[in-house]
């Protein structure tokens, strides 16, 4: 299902583990993590998660065929500082979407803020970026999980699914290479966020162009209250802007609901 061989030769690694069966790979690099020393940037891939973790309390449910992976990186090694690493889960939902766009063309293909890819108004790709508590004196580190729907089709799922989300497959009618699908992802996520150390104005002007909330009103859950506003886009820092009653609001962090007009036009 994977050249392991292959992808611990891709330049930006320095370490890849591999598991056919896990419960998280997310949970699997914060253990990582919390250890001793770890060569980063490490993969930890998984052909099959049992309790895949979503945002908040949600799920990441996925079958065979799907591609689920964490890397672990140590961000101020990759020049990244510390106001700049709520940006890493764009980087990677970028990172996504283009590799995603490059094998299925379309102009839906983009991303939702603030870490989802859809295509076709469906959910392929949910990314989950965790920082890990450390021990005293080592470096900080930061769990980028990602979950992409690429040879598991969808439609033998239930209908409300298929509604829901797509997978490569589904879009192109033909099984994708998993470890070439990974290696792009990977290396389009190392040049995003040499971008990103370097505030490259170009990387804001690609997750604003292919920003799918604008234009849209839409509510967002900000845990304490609730903010609705007609979306003007993703800014330079990563956040979502916002024009309400009360003026223009830059959302950093929060849940996307009520988007209307909705994604999916059918
Ligand atoms: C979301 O859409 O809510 C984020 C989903 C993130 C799922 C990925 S699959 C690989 C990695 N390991 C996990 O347990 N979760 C992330």
């Amino acid at each position: 299902m994977f050249d392991l061989e292959q992808l611990r030769r891709h330049v930006w690694l320095r370490e890849v583990e591999f598991h056919d069966a896990i419960e998280s790979t997310n949970v699997r690099a914060a253990e990582l993590a919390a250890g001793g020393v770890v060569n980063c940037p490490q993969l930890v891939l998984a052909a099959g998660q049992s309790a895949g973790k979503g945002r908040g309390a949600n799920r990441w449910w996925s079958s065979a065929g799907a591609l689920t992976f964490s890397l672990l990186i140590e961000p101020e090694a990759l020049g990244l500082r510390s106001e700049q690493w709520p940006r890493t889960s764009l980087c990677a939902a970028l990172a996504v979407r283009d590799a995603v766009d490059n094998l299925a063309p379309a102009d839906d293909c983009g991303v939702k803020w603030p870490n989802d890819v859809y295509h076709s108004g469906r959910k392929i790709c949910g990314v989950l970026v965790e920082a890990p508590p450390r021990k005293q004196d080592a470096p900080h580190r930061l769990v980028i999980g990602v979950g992409v729907n690429v040879n598991n089709s969808l439609v033998a799922a239930p209908i409300d699914v298929q509604a829901l989300a797509t997978s490569l497959v589904d879009l192109t009618g033909r099984p994708h290479n998993l470890t070439e699908v990974l290696s792009d992802i990977l290396s389009r996520l190392a040049e995003n966020l040499a971008q990103l150390a370097g505030e490259a104005t170009e990387l804001p002007e690609r997750w604003q162009r292919h920003s799918l909330l604008d234009g849209r009103t839409v509510t967002v859950d900000l845990a304490t209250r609730k903010v609705t506003g007609y979306c003007l886009g993703i800014n330079a820092q990563g956040a979502l802007d916002l024009a309400t009653e009360f003026g223009v609001e830059a959302i950093h962090a929060g849940v996307v609901s009520n988007i209307s007009p909705a994604l999916r036009t059918e």
